[in-house]
């Protein structure tokens, strides 16, 4: 089974495109985002920036579960959509996508969805700083950057 990790910096266009290949490729979509919320894998609601903080090693843990789950019941790929997905151990990745977006633009696309002033600059300086791509380095993944 070939696992494709879709990660980017908020905004970047991560679902786009994952939900893209998965109809293109025929393999399996995994909202992350979703699942973090039904299965509770978080360790509290941060309200100032109206997100959830997720626990990494919990949500690896779940993940990995699945992969192996989805492995056994033969599912030719998945695609798994999340921020977080570059955390993955490179050895349950065939390949991660950094989605990637022009500066302006990105900035535009969050101004839009009402997001806070620091909400807003603390995405841009993770994109500006490159820092899923980095860390997807980092973590050893071979990286594919689909910009939008
Ligand atoms: N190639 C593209 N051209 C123009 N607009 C795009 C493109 N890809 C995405 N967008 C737009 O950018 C916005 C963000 O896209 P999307 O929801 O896919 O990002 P995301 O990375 O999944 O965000 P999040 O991290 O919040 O889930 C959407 O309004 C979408 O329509
Ligand atoms: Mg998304």
């Amino acid at each position: 089974m070939k696992v494709i990790a879709v990660t980017g910096t908020p905004g970047t266009g991560k679902t786009t495109i994952a939900k893209r290949m998965a109809k293109e490729k025929g393999c399996k979509y995994l909202d992350v985002t979703k699942l973090v919320k039904e299965n509770k894998i978080y360790d509290s609601y941060d309200r100032k920036k109206k997100a959830y903080d997720v626990d990494v090693k919990k949500l690896n843990k779940f993940l990995i579960k699945m992969i192996l789950a989805e492995k056994a019941e033969k599912t030719k790929c998945l695609v798994i959509d999340s921020h977080l997905s570059h955390y993955l151990p490179a050895r349950y990745v065939d390949l991660c996508i950094v989605a990637k977006t022009d500066l302006k633009k990105l900035k535009k696309r969050l101004e839009k969805r009402g997001y806070s002033a620091a909400k807003v600059r603390e995405n841009m300086d993770a994109e500006i700083f490159d820092v899923c791509l980095n860390e997807a380095k980092e973590e050893g993944h071979r990286i594919k950057i689909i910009k939008n």
